[in-house]
């Protein structure tokens, strides 16, 4: 049993403090949000993250999991002190390092003798050392004993629970290999493989994961957009290229392409980084203008399939960047939204967990309680998240109380073929040779 501190109680952050707490050691989140942390005291989660509810307040109850929005209270007797503040863009596209800056000095101000940082935020490559420097100043004359230690979170929202528990590897770098076997005892449990590496290459692990990641939908949509032209089905290009075992079947979906809070801020950092070390990121900008480019194709075609968008009503269907998180960061939708409502689009859309933080961004959107409150009078209607709740929507009531029945699936979700038997006119993403607009 470990006595761990996790600062920051958002996704990363509450399911990392929670995850340990369940593995048995005595953990108190920490939060400067102070509403955040009193609806968590009463069991409010402050995120939809699937099981996360449950598997807090079993902890709470066990007496294993606090919180409090006091440092002093939180770092008294930590071992450990883990960092999962946010890290957004900043306006040049760096890593906006504020919150993290912010930890490190109240780390510096409330520990009293000695501690692991083990950083979990994503940052730029050398904010480890960076950190350390921020603490060795503010402490001069009173010495403190710490290591810095990268720990990069890989978990995803909406399986972010089992990710952390059934990791597919753990990564800690640090300058001092001794913290690091620490840290690793934590996750020892786990029995994953657990890297160890200097600090630098740890940070690097994580932006070139998730940019890797990126460049294998951008990828996919490039080859789907030549796939549309050629009149050729990028779902079965995808299903034949997965069978390959040097390239597999993940990230291999065409679609409207990346969102969230990690890839769009992640990749945009790297290439950031890099630019400014005189190198050229070509690649990472191509990416990043594929991925914009598709939002645009979709607009493109609902221009082609219905002429001027001015006034046109159009019904958008999720609103998360993904299923099963009401995380509207980067999200598609949103982008989609903003280009047709420049176009003059009437807007409607509906989620099935996104609703209240949509309600707190998008202006003039008539959000709808379910899937056909948004169909009805619309002129079409998008799929931009591939929740299993759209899997099994009743397209006849559909058909019936649309104004003109034309459905862009963005996510390749749909049995295209059926909704054009019934009188669809169906627009899938890199499904040539049937329907998009080329061929009939
Ligand atoms: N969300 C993901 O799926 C994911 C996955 C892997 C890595 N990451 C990385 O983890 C980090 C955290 O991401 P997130 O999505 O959990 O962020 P988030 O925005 O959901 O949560 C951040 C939390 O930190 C709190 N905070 C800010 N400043 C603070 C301070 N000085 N002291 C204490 N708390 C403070 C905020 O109030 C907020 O609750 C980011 O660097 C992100 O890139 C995120």
């Amino acid at each position: 049993m470990s006595k761990i501190c996790v600062i920051g109680t958002g996704y990363v952050g509450l399911v990392t403090g929670t995850c340990f707490a369940d593995l048995g050691n005595e953990v108190v989140c920490l939060d400067i949000d102070e509403t955040r942390i009193e609806r968590l005291k009463n069991g409010i989660m402050p995120i939809y993250e699937p099981g996360l509810q449950q598997l807090v307040s079993q902890n709470v109850k066990a007496g294993r999991l606090t919180f409090v929005t006091n440092y002093e209270k939180a770092l008294k007797d930590a071992e450990f002190a883990f960092i999962a503040v946010g890290t957004p863009s900043g306006v040049d596209g760096e890593a906006d390092l504020q919150y993290v800056r912010s930890v490190a000095e109240s780390i510096a101000d409330q520990v009293e003798d000695k501690i692991f940082v083990v950083n979990k935020s994503t940052v730029p490559v050398g904010t480890g050392d960076w950190v350390a420097d921020i603490i060795r100043k503010r402490r001069a004359g009173k010495p403190l004993e710490f290591s810095v230690i990268s720990n990069p979170e890989f978990l995803r929202e909406g399986s972010a629970i089992n990710d952390f528990m059934y990791p597919d590897r753990v990564v800690l770098g640090s300058t001092d290999r001794v913290a690091a076997s620490k840290v690793a005892q934590l996750y020892l449990t786990l029995r994953c493989p657990i890297m160890i590496t200097d600090l630098r290459t740890a940070e690097m692990i994580k932006y070139a994961s998730n940019a890797f990641l990126a460049t294998r939908i951008s990828f996919i949509n490039e080859i789907a957009n030549i796939c549309e032209e050629l009149g050729a089905d990028v779902r079965d290009v995808a299903l034949g290229m997965g069978y390959d075992k040097r390239i597999g079947s993940a990230f291999l979906d065409a679609g409207l392409g990346w969102g969230g809070s990690c890839f769009p801020k992640d990749v945009k950092a790297l290439a950031h980084m890099a630019a400014i070390h005189g190198t050229h990121p070509q690649l990472l900008q191509a990416v990043m203008d594929i991925n914009r480019n598709q939002r645009r194709r979709v607009i493109y075609k609902l221009r082609k399939a219905l002429g001027s968008l001015n006034e046109a009503v159009i019904g958008i269907l999720g609103l998360s960047f993904k299923p099963n998180t009401d995380d509207i960061r980067e999200a598609p939708a949103l982008e989609l939204i903003h280009l047709l409502q420049n176009e003059g689009a009437i807007i409607k859309g509906y989620d099935p967990q996104a609703m209240e933080n949509a309600a707190q961004v998008l202006k003039r959107v008539q959000l709808c309680e379910n899937p056909y409150q948004v169909a009805e009078g619309a002129d079409a209607l998008v799929l931009a998240t591939e929740w299993n709740e759209f899997k099994q929507v009743d397209f006849d009531r559909i058909y019936t109380s649309m104004k003109k029945p034309i459905i862009m699936d963005g996510r390749n979700l749909w049995d295209g073929e059926k909704l054009r038997s019934m009188g669809f006119a169906y627009y899938g993403m890199g499904r040539g040779g049937f329907n998009n607009g080329n061929s009939d």
